[in-house]
């Protein structure tokens, strides 16, 4: 029998490839608010949603998992905005409960953060510069990291940003966005100012399984080779996948009157990563080639 490892958030667009890129290793608790219609993948499915410190105790007490791969989070960022209570009981007290559920055994925690723990005014970042968020969601994501740091238990944090990939479980993504409106012959505006590095979560997966036996506690970013705008990757979209990218049309962020900021020169630098886990990043052009022809990882 492999380890036991636990992950939260099971069924999101990280999760899917996380799942995938780690049952042949490992014994995995796929966990989840709810277990989706297409359970596929040879592994546990369990139902937990982890503001319930009850029902985070008892899985825990059950499987007894080594690691806790918790990539479980509120990830809309104007609803983390508006609604800063659910925020924080799913990105921060939930991260507690977890904490608090493996509180004096060995089992280690991979936290999934994010580049929004920056301001966006010098980016990209690397895992020295000072935090500063500007939005809610960036506040939480920040506290959650700083309650894992000083947890005592064994950590990695890996801070990500833009993430996509294929999912056969969760729909929703910017990458299918553009795809499906370009599809229908529908124009689209995107913002040209907001800057970073696009993550295959395929190639994020591996970097996860790696970290995995890494006996060290670190914050490291991960991240794709090529730091471009929004609009400039809705474009390499419409040319992988070959459709309309004259339907794409640049828009100021400040133009969306979005709930919440966001940072724009942002992205994170992943040269220590790389040295530490000796893993790869990947451009575009190989990554969203993967997603046309229906790869996951
Ligand atoms: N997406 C990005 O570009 C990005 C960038 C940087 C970092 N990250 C981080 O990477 C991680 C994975 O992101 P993602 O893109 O895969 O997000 P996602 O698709 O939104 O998946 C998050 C999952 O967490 C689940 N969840 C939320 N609250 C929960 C709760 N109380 N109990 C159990 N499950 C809960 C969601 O379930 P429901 O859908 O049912 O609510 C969803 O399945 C997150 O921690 C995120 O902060 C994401």
């Amino acid at each position: 029998m492999g380890k036991q490892i636990l992950i939260t958030g099971a069924f999101g667009q990280l999760g899917e490839s996380t799942l995938l890129e780690l049952q042949p290793y490992f014994d995995i608790i796929a966990s989840g608010k709810k277990i989706p219609k297409i359970t596929n993948y040879p592994c546990k499915y369990v139902e937990l949603d982890i503001t319930s410190k009850n029902n985070v105790c008892k899985i825990v007490e059950t499987y007894s998992p080594e690691i806790v791969v918790h990539l479980a989070a509120i990830t809309n960022v104007d609803l983390c905005e508006s609604n800063k209570e659910l925020a924080w009981n799913n990105n921060v007290k939930a991260t507690e409960n977890i904490l608090d559920s493996i509180r004096g055994t060995k089992c280690k925690i991979i936290f999934i953060s994010t580049d929004y723990v920056f301001d966006g005014f010098s980016g990209p970042y690397s895992e020295n510069d000072q935090p500063n968020p500007i939005n809610y969601y960036g506040k939480t994501k920040l506290a959650a990291e700083n309650i894992i740091r000083g947890s005592g238990q064994p950590w990695v944090i890996i801070r990500t940003n833009v993430l996509y990939g294929n999912s056969f479980i969760n729909k929703a993504s910017f990458v299918k966005w553009v795809i499906d409106s370009l599809s229908h012959k529908k124009k689209i505006s995107v913002v040209d100012d907001q800057f970073g590095n696009p993550t295959w979560t395929g190639a994020l997966s591996e970097a996860i399984k790696l970290s995995m036996i890494m006996n060290v506690n670190e914050i490291l970013n991960y991240g794709g080779s090529e730091f471009i705008s929004r609009f400039e990757f809705a474009k390499k979209i419409a040319k992988i996948f070959g459709l309309n990218s004259s339907l794409i049309s640049p828009i100021k962020t400040r133009d969306l009157n979005q709930i919440a900021k966001r940072p724009l020169k942002s992205g994170l630098v992943t040269s220590k990563i790389e040295n530490i886990l000796g893993v790869r990043t990947f451009g575009l052009d190989y990554c969203l080639s993967k997603m046309r022809d229906g790869i996951i990882t």
